[in-house]
């Protein structure tokens, strides 16, 4: 229920803190070191290459897992779109594995990835929210996400589950090859939770921003370089699909290649700068869209913040940024299509699981 609510979304958003320390529980042992099922761990080290199969905002969530798992693992990862992957099938690797990612387990398309595969004789493991769904059902192992059920159309806290628990995939499987990794995670994904806690609080700001930037535009871009790109295309699709106002996300060194010419007076861009050693660059690519006129919203992070910049999320990890960074486009968005008077929870030609083709 949404109690107090006006909107499953806005709950949804608020669960998050909640969401990671729910993880965090499931995923630890009795001496509070992160556990998966052993033969997880075991499928994950006899893969040469790991095929992660998703569509939506659980794709996004793809792009940055394959950086965890490369970084943390060293096991090389493909990202696929399920609904593309049946036609345009990449060369597979010797000892391949599967990875599903889906909130609600019953996505079509992801499905029909699974069963070609495993007629093809592959291994494959579901990341999902719901046990018993068809794709938990149907392959070889399930990493469960623990976020509760998520009710409005617009995922926000699956997504957010998505990455803390591809990140307990990675750490747990690079532990087991004696590789060193980055940060104990247990305690960055306790800073993490307390950062969406300050977001949570800071919800005047992302109102404000929705108000002045997105009352009325037609459109609006989202740039970053590196995972920021990742965390924009996710804040375009959740932009476009409950506000309709039209948002794609670019990488920043991309945009002289083309789409700069899209850019007006007064064009809304959305630039997320938490990446140090891209930190100058993509205010490079604000000021060459600020030179044709944009309207530049600047969201970075403490530490690597500037003067003007429009919001600060509070530091954490460089390589878990993407699950604080997402809150203010979540928020945004979510404000966006209430001051356009958009039906928040269940937009206009969409349905929560898509289980035709
Ligand atoms: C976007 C959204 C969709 C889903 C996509 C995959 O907010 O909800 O893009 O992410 O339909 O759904 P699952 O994860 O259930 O396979």
């Amino acid at each position: 229920e949404k109690g107090t609510y006006p909107h499953y979304m806005l709950k949804e958003i608020d669960e998050q803190p909640a969401v990671m320390r729910k993880i965090i529980q499931n995923y630890q042992d009795e001496n509070g070191e992160l556990e998966i099922d052993s033969d997880i761990v075991t499928a994950m080290n006899d893969a040469d290459r790991i095929y992660i199969i998703a569509a939506g905002t659980s794709y996004h969530a793809g792009l940055v897992g394959k950086q965890f798992i490369e970084r943390m693992a060293q096991i090389p990862v493909e990202v696929h779109i399920s609904s593309e992957f049946g036609y345009n099938m990449p060369l597979l690797s010797k000892k391949p594995l599967f990875i599903f990612i889906s909130q609600s387990g019953e996505t079509a398309d992801s499905r029909q990835v699974l069963v070609q595969v495993k007629e093809m004789g592959h291994k494959s493991l579901t990341i999902t929210n719901v046990p018993g769904s068809t794709l938990s059902r149907e392959a070889d192992h399930t990493m469960l996400l623990y976020a509760g059920p998520e009710i409005a159309v617009a995922s926000t806290k699956a997504y957010t589950a998505q990455l803390a628990v591809l990140a307990i995939l990675a750490e747990v499987t690079a532990k087991s090859r004696a590789m060193e990794v980055p940060f104990n995670l247990v305690q960055e994904l306790g800073i993490v939770a307390n950062a969406m806690e300050v977001l949570r609080d800071s919800k005047e700001d992302f109102e404000m921003i929705a108000h002045e930037y997105l009352s009325t535009t037609r459109n609006c871009f989202f740039i970053g370089r590196g995972i920021d790109f990742y965390v924009g295309l996710e804040g375009a699709l959740k932009l476009k699909e409950i506000s309709y106002i039209q948002a794609e996300g670019f990488a920043g060194g991309e945009l002289k290649h083309g789409t700069i010419a899209l850019i007006e007076e007064g064009t809304p861009v959305i630039a997320l700068a938490t990446q140090k050693f891209v930190n100058l660059s993509i205010r490079g690519n604000v000021k060459e869209v600020v030179a044709r006129g944009a309207n530049p919203c600047i969201i970075s992070m403490d530490g690597l913040n500037m003067e003007d910049d429009r919001f600060v999320i509070p530091e954490v990890h460089e390589l878990l940024t993407p699950l604080i960074s997402v809150v203010p486009v979540q928020l945004i968005s979510y404000y966006a299509a209430l001051h356009r008077d958009c039906d928040v929870d269940k937009p206009r030609n969409l349905a929560k699981s898509v289980t035709v083709e």
